[in-house]
């Protein structure tokens, strides 16, 4: 049997999806293992969690570079000293250079708290319920040069409640985001995501039910 996928996990803050990526790692459920903890932040609590796990960790502070190139080739150093097949970004709050897009060509995916292309950028479990959407979710793609923009691997829907605050609303994402994101690295360790022009395909296919969702429901 092939070994399991190499992943690197880049995290700036507390880290609860790259807890859920150690656990399913751990539970069997995604055959992909945690080479490489990485952080921009030496206060981050995945930086942390990492350690708890016994998982190698690395801390690059951005605020020791004059600019993004020189940070990003520090950082696609350590991922390849650690063998990193696949780069994961769990709430990494930096922009990925063209270079580092070029080290790892298709093998970087992010998590993104909005069902893209809407609200691309940050705070936008605010900027949902300022707009008034009926609907917000989260996005697991693959990261190309743009803001948010690449191919989408999966995402989740959930309803936007009338009492909700921008906390409520994340903390529901939150909850199907701990779920899409190891089911997304689990189909790519499983060799089943093929990029084709922007879209994304799983092989072979799974289908989906067809029932919509309305908020408000039809009846009440
Ligand atoms: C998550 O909600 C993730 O989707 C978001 O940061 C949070 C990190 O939480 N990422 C972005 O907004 C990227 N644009 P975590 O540290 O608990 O995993």
């Amino acid at each position: 049997m092939a070994g399991k996928l190499r992943l690197g996990v880049l995290a700036s803050g507390g880290g609860t999806n790259l807890q859920t990526l150690i656990d399913r790692s751990r539970d069997g459920s995604m055959a992909a293992e945690i080479v490489l903890v990485l952080s921009n932040n030496p206060g981050a609590g995945a930086l942390k969690r990492a350690a708890e796990a016994d998982i190698p960790t690395a801390c690059i502070d951005h605020r020791n570079f004059d600019n993004r190139e020189e940070y990003d080739r520090e950082v696609v150093a350590a991922l390849k000293r650690s063998r990193v097949e696949l780069v994961a970004l769990a709430g990494f709050m930096r922009l990925i250079s063209g270079a580092f897009l070029e080290a790892f060509p298709n093998r970087i995916i992010n998590i993104h708290p909005a069902l893209l292309p809407a609200f691309p950028g940050l705070h936008v479990q605010r900027k949902a319920l300022e707009y008034g959407s009926r609907f917000s979710g989260c996005t697991v793609h693959f990261v190309d040069s743009g803001m948010d923009t690449g191919p989408i691997i999966i995402q989740a829907v959930v309803p936007v409640l009338d009492d909700d605050t921008e906390e409520t609303l994340s903390a529901r994402i939150l909850v199907q985001e701990h779920l899409i994101y190891p089911r997304a690295v689990q189909l790519i360790a499983e060799n089943r995501v093929r990029i084709e022009d922007r879209k994304v395909r799983i092989e072979p296919p799974i289908s989906t039910p067809n029932a919509a969702l309305c908020n408000p429901p039809l009846n009440g």
